[in-house]
């Protein structure tokens, strides 16, 4: 397929953080079905929500809400746990990617290990794909892991962008180029291994445009940037913007690659 007739990456909004202000204070404001709503109507393409073991953001009612009043899709962030399975299985979203969680982490570290714990992630994949629901697994961009998902029959893998991100803002653009490159050569991997690719983690207004630039990518999923943009500026222009550097970046590849 020729670059001009790849589709520009969706966005799909990670939702998360407005449940974390929420949270903060224990009532129910700011709504992260509201925020969905907003970043649906400013054109994104999907909502992302992170259900995690500690409920620390979003809680069970957020996925039931964002199912009820939410028609964009909902792609269900989760651990490979039998609590989320089951309730993965009992909402059926329109896609399930399967992250790394611990307790104590900030947000989610590094990639899942597919290739070393094929045999638990395996019934995971499994029951979930026979539910209809795309499932999506978060890997760093390395072989052994985009091999490791082609193996346990995913859809899709979302590529880890953190590291590229934290590379851009420390300033190092050298080491910076170094990851984006490496996220290239993971992407065209795994869509030769018949995977659709998606990227997410850290991403801004001055990272995302590296990463839509990536031609296999066709998903990107942002959270925390966009939530904080939207104190400054709104949600609704921040999402707007983001769709903006995103629509330009792919454009802008696509015609080097042309020209
Ligand atoms: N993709 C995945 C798989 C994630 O776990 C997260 C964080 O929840 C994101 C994307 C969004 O990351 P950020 O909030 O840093 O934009």
């Amino acid at each position: 397929m020729s670059f001009s007739e790849r589709a520009i990456p969706r966005l799909g909004v990670n939702i998360d953080h407005v449940a974390t202000i929420r949270n903060a204070r224990g009532g129910p404001h700011p709504d992260p079905v509201r925020a969905a709503r907003v970043a649906v109507q400013a054109g994104a393409d999907g909502v992302t929500a992170h259900l995690r073991e500690d409920r620390r953001h979003i809680g069970d009612e957020d996925i039931e809400r964002l199912l009820k009043y939410i028609e964009a899709p909902l792609n269900l962030e989760m651990a490979a746990t039998e609590e989320m399975l089951a309730i993965a299985l009992r909402h059926a979203p329109h896609a399930c990617c399967i992250v790394p969680e611990k307790r104590k982490e900030l947000t989610t570290e590094g990639g899942l290990d597919v290739a070393g714990g094929h045999n638990h992630l395996a019934p995971f994949v499994g029951q979930l794909g026979a539910r209809g629901i795309r499932v999506s697994l978060f890997i760093d961009p390395d072989e052994v892991q985009i091999a490791g998902a082609a193996k346990l029959g995913a859809a899709v893998v979302e590529l880890h962008t953190g590291t590229y991100c934290d590379r851009a803002l420390g300033g190092d653009e050298k080491a910076a180029e170094a990851e984006v490159e490496r996220l290239a050569y993971a992407a065209a991997l795994a869509e030769r291994y018949g995977l659709e690719v998606h990227a997410g983690h850290g991403l801004s207004f001055d990272t995302v445009g590296a990463i839509a630039a990536i031609p296999q990518v066709t998903e990107l999923n942002i959270g925390h940037f966009l939530i904080g943009e939207a104190i400054f500026g709104g949600l609704d222009s921040a999402v707007k913007r983001m769709l903006a550097l995103i629509t330009q970046a792919r454009s802008a590849a696509a015609g080097q690659q042309m020209a």
